[in-house]
């Protein structure tokens, strides 16, 4: 078996910036920072006592985007008493998301619940285009269920890696999680369940604020290994990521001739260049030039 066709476009998302709904500020200035994505946190960037003006925040803001402008937002996790609020306010809003970012996903039914939410939401409010998830996966219980969680919606987009929580989860110190190596095993696991559900793999944010040589270093390191893009947590890391996820023009020029070889659905293997082609070359071909466009 290949690697499953995606079931619906990628979007770019090699810089996806982190922008806390509580800060107006900076949901004001987001836009026009370079990001291929931008994900209005109403999770950890917000304090309780701001969750609900948050809320608020991020409606008019999504409502006042210029055109073209690519919005997640991240609600709180399923089993808060702020998560089904904000997934029902996100669904009903006029400009709707066209993802929600699902924080500490745990298992299938975290999936499940998000899913039929939206289900009933989007119905109430007669709306046609179903949103998306990325699953933030940030703990070892979210971790050692990645099969059943990536199996359980049609709506899933992506997978996430996020570092911070997941450190806390493992007991990882602060020297620990600074190895690089030490996250091999998880960010492969996630890339793995990724690839198998046909969904994009993002690698999460990286605690420093600088565009430095650490950051670059994790950025580099994730895009060796295959993943899509990175979060970043401030405007400063944006270009880099966007430089470090851009494939070269060579592998462009690959992709498209793959995908023209492969043109009219071709069954089966064709050749180009000297080179066997089939439908996981155009799998392949399909995720790299969503890098791009
Ligand atoms: N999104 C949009 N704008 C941002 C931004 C972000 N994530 N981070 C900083 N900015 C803006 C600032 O408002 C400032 O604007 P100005 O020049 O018009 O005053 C400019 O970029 C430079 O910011 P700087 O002064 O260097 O940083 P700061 O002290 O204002 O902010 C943080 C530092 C950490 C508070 C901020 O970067 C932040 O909140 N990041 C996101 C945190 C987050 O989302 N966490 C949850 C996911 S891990
Ligand atoms: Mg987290």
């Amino acid at each position: 078996m290949t690697t499953p066709a995606p079931p619906h476009p990628y979007r770019s998302r090699r810089a996806c910036l982190s922008v806390p709904g509580s800060s107006e500020k900076m949901l004001a200035k987001a836009p026009g920072l370079g990001a291929d994505e931008l994900v209005l946190d109403l999770e950890d960037a917000v304090a309780a006592a701001d969750k609900e003006q948050a809320r608020e925040q991020v409606l008019a803001a999504l409502g006042s985007m210029p055109s073209g402008t690519s919005c997640a937002v991240r609600v709180n996790a399923p089993r808060t008493q702020w998560c089904h609020a904000d997934l029902v306010a996100l669904a009903g809003a006029p400009q709707a998301p066209s993802t929600v970012v699902v924080p500490k996903v745990q298992s299938a039914g975290d999936m499940a619940f998000v899913d039929r939410l939206l289900d009933g939401a989007e119905r109430a409010a007669g709306s046609s285009e179903p949103i998306g998830v990325q699953a933030l996966i940030e703990t070892s219980v979210g971790l050692r269920a990645l099969d059943a969680i990536v199996a359980e919606s049609a709506r899933l987009r992506s997978l996430i890696l996020g570092y911070a929580d997941l450190a806390a989860s493992l007991g990882r110190t602060r020297a620990g999680a600074a190895v690089l190596d030490a996250w091999l095993p998880a960010q492969e696991a996630v890339l793995h369940a990724a690839r198998a559900a046909g969904v994009q793999a993002i690698d999460g944010p990286f605690l420093g604020l600088a565009d430095d040589a650490d950051f670059r270093a994790a950025a580099t390191r994730a895009a060796d290994l295959g993943f899509d893009g990175k979060w970043a947590i401030h405007p400063a890391q944006v270009a880099a990521l966007t430089e470090l996820f851009t494939p070269p023009p060579a592998e462009v020029d690959h992709a498209r001739a793959v995908l023209g070889a492969l043109d009219g659905g071709a069954p089966g293997a064709v050749a180009l260049n000297g080179e066997m082609i089939d439908e996981a070359s155009a799998a392949a071909a399909r995720r790299l030039l969503a890098r791009v466009s």
